[in-house]
């Protein structure tokens, strides 16, 4: 694998590899040291042309974690905002000499045009594209859902085969949900995309997932987890863009709250990307819930990036000796 582009890239194998390299990068950060000197010598440029909280620092923690030498830039206060190109902008920063890209973007298809543009030599990890991908989104997904659902603390080769998970809200503008059901179905589990028939993608009968309109009748289905998604009103003309009549509506019709928490089963666990908008897909009570995952899934995050970094760096095959673990390209 030279680069992460697409959820869809994943074999089986190569998912399971980086689900199981996390699980060992994971026990490397519960230690009093964290860093390991891994990636020692090797630069890693974080190029965000949209906003990130969590994407963005968790790379970075990511690659410092792994010793590697990083470059940070942002669209704002760069010269982007004179006009300069995603060619110029990369071919400034492979001067600086990157090993890697990571790569935020609003076009969706960026990361793809700057892996095979030769603009850049360095592996390229796509951090979200436009509403197209977010494939380290949904690794660390899925390796929260191993852990939790999966068994007890030892996750160490399994998928999620029979696994049920629904994915409820805003579907078509997310990049999360894209990518999770591609990788949830490479890994066995059962994907339901919950949503109002307006926010539902032209084209969803070809996805590996059923379609439902009923967030309470897919919630007596008994699903395992539920993946909340963030009602994207950035890119909705107006607050709602004509997509539900009000925010109080689709709370109402979509929103995770007491009730339907009360409602899943005991052992469901809820799932949401961040950031989320509290009070209109996911209540306070449920965010704040032990049985949301979502502060988690960002701790999580961090060993997901050291995993998809360190496999693509590394190179197949390398051997790379920590202080304390050993650790298998
Ligand atoms: N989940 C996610 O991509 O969050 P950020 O936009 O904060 O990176």
């Amino acid at each position: 694998m030279k680069h992460l582009l697409s959820a869809a890239d994943l074999s089986h194998k190569q998912a399971v590899r980086i689900l199981d390299t996390a699980g060992q990068m994971a026990a490397t950060q519960a230690r009093e040291i964290k860093k390991l000197p891994t990636l020692r010598g090797r630069t890693v440029v974080n190029l965000f042309f949209e906003d990130s909280t969590r994407t963005r620092i968790s790379f970075e923690t990511a690659a410092k974690r792994l010793s590697a030498d990083v470059i940070n830039f942002s669209a704002k206060g760069s010269s982007v905002s004179k006009g300069e190109s995603l060619k110029d902008t990369a071919l400034t920063l492979q001067a600086m000499g990157a090993d890697a890209v990571v790569i935020r973007h609003h076009a969706s298809g960026a990361p793809h045009t700057l892996a095979h543009s030769g603009w850049t030599h360095g592996a390229v990890v796509n951090a979200g594209d436009g509403m197209h991908q977010h494939p380290t989104q949904a690794l660390l997904d899925a390796y929260t859902l191993r852990r939790h659902l999966t068994g007890a603390g030892d996750p160490s080769g399994r998928d999620l085969a029979g696994l049920r998970v629904a994915i409820v809200g805003d579907v078509l503008h997310s990049r999360v949900a894209r990518s999770n059901v591609q990788l949830l179905h490479t890994l066995g589990a059962d994907v339901t995309l919950v949503a109002p028939p307006t926010l539902v993608p032209v084209g969803v009968e070809a996805w590996p997932a059923e379609v439902s309109y009923d967030l309470d009748a897919a919630i007596d289905t008994k699903p395992d987890a539920i993946m909340m998604l963030r009602v994207q009103r950035e890119r909705m003309s107006s607050a709602g863009g004509g997509f539900f009549p009000s925010p109080l509506e689709y709370t109402r019709n979509y929103g995770l709250d007491a009730r339907r928490l009360a409602a899943m089963p005991e052992h469901a666990i809820v799932l949401h990307p961040g950031p989320m908008n509290r009070g209109l897909e996911i209540s306070a009570e449920a965010a704040d819930s032990p049985r949301a995952v979502i502060v988690e899934q960002v701790a999580n995050g961090v060993a997901v990036r050291m995993a998809v970094l360190y496999l693509l760096l590394s190179g197949s095959g390398a051997t790379t000796e920590t202080n304390e673990t050993k650790v298998d390209a």
